[in-house]
């Protein structure tokens, strides 16, 4: 794996929302690859954050792609909407979806990359049959809800499982980690497989600023991966 695989995502859920567009073109100008932006209903997780009016304002922030995670219940009803805001991929929840086949489909119409969610304690397999429709897996290493959680280990195997399983099918998949990544806890992740760090209080609650947060954990990630500065 090389270095410019590695991705780091800022998530705007620990930025500062009265500064927001100012934040996240900080983050671009530093380096950010993606930013990511977490959509909470208070019915399948127990917050509520933002809705497609935040997209549409980060979108004219910022050049780099939007990654919408969706975690709200029926997302099926709101797919186009976060689309036409501005998201270049939208992520649903496998625990969400009765008719996740159905909902993949509609993310891919909607002309955004599809992703799908798995919550700490959904196994790999859960996603077997439809692993070919994700352009993205996002593996939950924190029980979604709430930044600046503790990174949960246990999902490390998960995330092993599921890069074999892409790499079997030799397909061109992204691995996200989403929850409690920092310093400490990027290379574990990104060495089990993942390609795309997601990272909220890390980059915008870094004592030194948001370019100091995604420049170290970069090169934590680097070093991890190549035992080098
Ligand atoms: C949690 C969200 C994460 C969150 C990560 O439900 O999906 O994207 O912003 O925040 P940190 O990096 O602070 O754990
Ligand atoms: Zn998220």
């Amino acid at each position: 794996m090389s270095e410019n695989v590695i991705k780091i995502a800022p998530s705007i859920l620990a930025a500062d929302f009265g500064r927001l567009a100012e934040q996240v073109e900080e983050a671009q100008a530093a380096g950010a690859d993606l930013i990511h932006i977490d959509i909470m209903d208070g019915r399948f997780v127990p917050n509520i954050t933002m809705g497609p009016q935040v997209v549409e304002a980060v979108a004219k922030a910022a050049a780099i792609p939007l990654d919408v995670h969706l975690m709200i219940v029926e997302p099926e009803k709101y797919v186009r909407r976060f689309a036409d805001s501005g998201a270049s991929s939208i992520s649903v929840h496998v625990e969400a979806c009765p008719h996740l086949h159905r909902v993949l489909g509609q993310i891919a119409d909607a002309g955004c990359a599809a992703g799908v969610a798995l919550n700490p304690h959904t196994p790999a397999a859960a996603i077997g049959e439809i692993i070919n429709m994700a352009q993205v897996i996002n593996v939950m290493t924190v029980n979604p809800g709430f930044g600046g959680q503790q990174f949960i280990n246990s999902t490390l195997p998960k995330i092993r499982c599921l890069r074999e399983m892409i790499d079997k099918l030799g397909a061109d998949i992204e691995i996200e980690v989403d929850g409690g990544i920092h310093n400490d806890t990027i290379g574990a992740a990104m060495s089990a497989g993942a390609s795309i760090a997601i990272a909220g209080a890390a980059v915008f609650q870094h004592h030194a600023g948001i370019a100091a947060g995604i420049v170290e954990l970069r090169r934590a990630a680097v070093k991890a991966l190549h035992g080098e500065d």
